[in-house]
């Protein structure tokens, strides 16, 4: 399986994902061990706290991470996670992110730590600071942001908006416990969840790209190969190719099926 991979902390030194030169060069070897093939490094941009000058420096950081990688055959773009909070609306407004390289999507995120808020001006507007500039926000690891079970119609709601969601290869091996994995599942059978990434901050164990392998496996036992095709591989692609994506068409299984195993 060829993996195209577009969220994960490799450019070092930067956040709190890959530290240095070498743990970079480490998680790009394991990562073409296990067949990564295109990766985008999305550092952490922090409404509020980063302004122009960092995102230069991180461009130059990804920059330097692409001649690295590129000697063990992996292509990176750039691109950023921006976090959203208060002060979003006037990042996304100054362009203080880095979108996907040469599109018009861009990958973010809310506070892991808490609850989602239910108010919309603290969610649904700043996603919409993005739509309103012309980007896509690519919503990452959708299924960490509910702590008492997902909330299907909210996430149908962003769909409808034309945004994407994205699900973390952890959350499926189980990282972040049984009620965000219950998400992850329920995000994939509602055919919600549009792509799958690493979501790498080290170059070894639960959060690096060997979770991709895992990731795989699972999906394409429970959901079919095609599936995991289309969220590992082809939509990831889509994304980086500034094309639309494709939607997965998972069929929920039986009760009585699930009984029985037929
Ligand atoms: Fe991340």
């Amino acid at each position: 399986m060829e993996f195209v991979d577009i969220h994960g902390h490799y450019a070092w030194g930067i956040d709190d994902g890959i530290r240095d030169l070498d743990e970079a060069r480490a998680a790009l070897q394991n990562a073409s061990k296990v067949g990564v093939r295109v990766i985008a490094a999305t550092p952490h941009v922090i409404s509020g706290t980063h302004f122009e000058k960092d995102i230069q420096h991180f461009k130059e950081r990804i920059n330097e991470l692409k001649k690295e990688a590129s000697q063990v055959g992996i292509e990176v773009h750039e691109g950023s996670e921006l976090f959203l909070n208060h002060d979003a609306p006037t990042s996304i407004r100054s362009g203080y992110f880095i979108p996907y390289e040469n599109t018009k999507y861009a990958l973010c995120e809310f506070d892991v730590r808490r609850n989602l808020p239910d108010d919309e001006d603290e969610v649904e507007e700043y996603l919409y600071s993005f739509k309103s500039h012309g980007y896509t926000p690519v919503v990452a690891h959708v299924e960490r942001y509910f702590k008492k079970g997902i909330d299907i119609d909210r996430v149908s709601e962003w769909v409808d908006m034309g945004y994407f969601i994205q699900v973390n290869a952890s959350s499926l091996i189980g990282t972040h416990g049984s009620t965000v994995l219950k998400n992850a599942e329920a995000l994939i059978e509602n055919n919600l969840a549009m792509l799958v990434a690493s979501d790498t901050h080290k170059s070894e164990g639960r959060r690096s790209p060997a979770t991709l392998v895992d990731a795989y496996a699972f999906i394409s036992k429970k959901y079919g190969e095609d599936t995991a095709h289309i969220l590992m591989h082809d939509n990831p692609l889509h994304i980086l190719h500034n094309e639309p994506i494709v939607r997965t068409q998972v069929k929920k299984v039986g009760f009585f099926k699930k009984l029985f195993g037929r």
